[in-house]
């Protein structure tokens, strides 16, 4: 069955909401005959990202760049996985509580490293998560996880 890896560092309440209302989109009843694993970035392997037909990245700014967290992620699968996941498809959501634009461009910049084709835009939260930013996290979930249903 194809797999959708959700990578995430979620070190607070607001994240949390986000990373909740991406799940709930991409294990959505609609979304049939896909597997969804989650996997906190700190622990998350080359062997789940080579298992994996896609992937959705989850991080907060820290200091105009991706979590640590998340740069461990890539640290670790980069080179054992260079060759076997180019073009798969990718997305990513940051939050952040004043600027996001460098941790995005971090994020994207490394997924074109490994030729990971984007899928669609961020979807990017300053501040509390309201009812539209965390219907654009469920909507990312569902895109994503829609995008690998069987024909
Ligand atoms: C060390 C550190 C650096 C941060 N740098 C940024 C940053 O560059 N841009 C930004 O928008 N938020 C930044 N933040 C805020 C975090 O992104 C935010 O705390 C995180 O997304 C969790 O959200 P919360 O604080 O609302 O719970 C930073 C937070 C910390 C602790």
């Amino acid at each position: 069955m194809p797999t959708l890896l959700i990578v995430h560092h979620t070190p607070s309440p607001a994240m949390q909401e986000m990373l909740d209302a991406v799940r709930a989109g991409a294990t959505d009843d609609a979304i049939e005959g896909v597997d969804v694993v989650t996997r906190p970035a700190l622990v998350a392997s080359a062997v789940d990202v080579l298992a994996a037909d896609a992937f959705l990245l989850g991080t907060p700014a820290n200091i105009g760049y991706m979590s640590g967290a998340l740069k461990h992620f890539f640290d670790t699968v980069y080179y054992p996985c260079l060759d076997a996941t180019m073009g798969r498809p990718y997305a990513v959501y940051v939050h952040g509580n004043n600027d996001t634009t460098g941790a995005v461009r971090a994020v994207e910049s490394i997924a074109t490293g490994l030729r990971w084709k984007r899928l669609r835009e961020p979807v990017t939260v300053i501040g509390t998560p309201d009812a539209k930013d965390r219907e654009a996290c469920w909507e990312l979930g569902a895109t994503v996880a829609a995008s690998l249903m069987p024909q």
